[in-house]
């Protein structure tokens, strides 16, 4: 069995994964996504592997990779359509839509006059985002049509061209904090809960991690969510709203989970090598 690990970082998440590996006695050929190179029906830089388990923080490098491994016939963890899909908060949020997986409600426009005009539909306060992005990187809470129209003035003059799709999602006023589930295949395998005093509870933005019991409720919404976008190795993020319903705004396909393991005691990078061993090529 030899996996392949795509990554950009070997940050502490691709170490643990690499220690499930060896505990498995699987044969890992690391790939630095910067260092290759794909023609179109062959990558010289490639050895011979069964799986490839993507693990790269560039979205653009990891999706173009999963792309060339799928025509090379290779089987990848998660998917090229996965990664697509996850990718993007736009199409993951249509992805939920058409799998009816509760979501807050978004709109999606193209011009600072459409944007501003979907924020008054919304209401306010709302949250605009980039449709590519993690660590809450150029997240806004927008409480009034002033700061709306100030941080729309940014985004046009200092834009990058993805700057100039407005994603406008409503505000949750989630019991300052929201939950994130881990679901490998079909299966919710850990969740914690992010406390923060800001709205945004990203551990990376400082939120604290606590073990979250996973009730039925809370597993059958992450797995649907996961299977919206073609299912594999995905972290979902949900939020319980006031009247205590549960709703899922996005998922992850290269997760983060060192502050995970702690908390819940699953052996978060293990169940992730096995699922990918269990992927492979025969
Ligand atoms: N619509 C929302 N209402 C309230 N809080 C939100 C909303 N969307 C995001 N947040 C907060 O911001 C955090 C980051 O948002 P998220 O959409 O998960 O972006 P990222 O991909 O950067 O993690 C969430 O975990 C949550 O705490
Ligand atoms: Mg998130």
């Amino acid at each position: 069995m030899r996996l392949g690990l795509l990554y950009a970082l070997l940050r502490t998440e691709e170490k643990m994964l690499l220690k499930a590996a060896e505990d498995r006695s699987v044969t890992v050929e690391k790939l630095n996504a910067a260092q290759m190179s794909y023609e179109l029906d062959r990558c010289e830089q490639l050895p011979p592997v069964d799986v490839v388990l993507e693990r790269c923080v560039s979205h653009s490098r990891a999706l173009y990779a999963l792309r060339f491994f799928k025509s090379y016939g290779i089987p990848c963890v998660n998917t090229f359509e996965v990664a697509e899909i996850a990718g993007d908060k736009a199409l993951t949020s249509l992805a939920f839509a058409d799998h009816k997986v509760p979501t807050p409600r978004t709109i999606v426009a193209f011009s600072p006059e459409q944007a501003l005009a979907a924020l008054d539909t919304i209401g306010y306060p709302a949250v605009m985002k980039p449709v590519t992005g993690s660590w809450a990187r150029l997240l806004a809470k927008v409480e009034n049509v002033q700061q709306a129209e100030s941080i729309i003035e940014h985004k046009s003059v200092l834009g990058h061209y993805l700057h100039s799709i407005f994603y406008i999602q409503e505000y949750v006023d989630k019991p300052g904090r929201d939950l994130r589930t881990f679901v490998v295949g079909d299966e919710c395998i850990a969740g914690i809960t992010r406390a923060s005093e800001h709205w945004i509870t990203n551990t990376a933005r400082g939120g604290r991690a606590e073990a979250l019991k996973v009730t039925d409720e809370i597993a059958d919404l992450s797995v649907r969510a996961a299977n919206a976008v073609g299912g594999g190795v995905i972290a979902a993020d949900l939020m319980e709203r006031p009247d205590g319903s549960l709703t899922c705004h996005e998922v992850n396909y290269t997760m983060e989970f060192r502050n995970s393991v702690g908390p819940t005691g699953v052996d978060i990078p293990g169940r992730i090598i096995e699922y990918a061993i269990a992927q492979a090529r025969r």
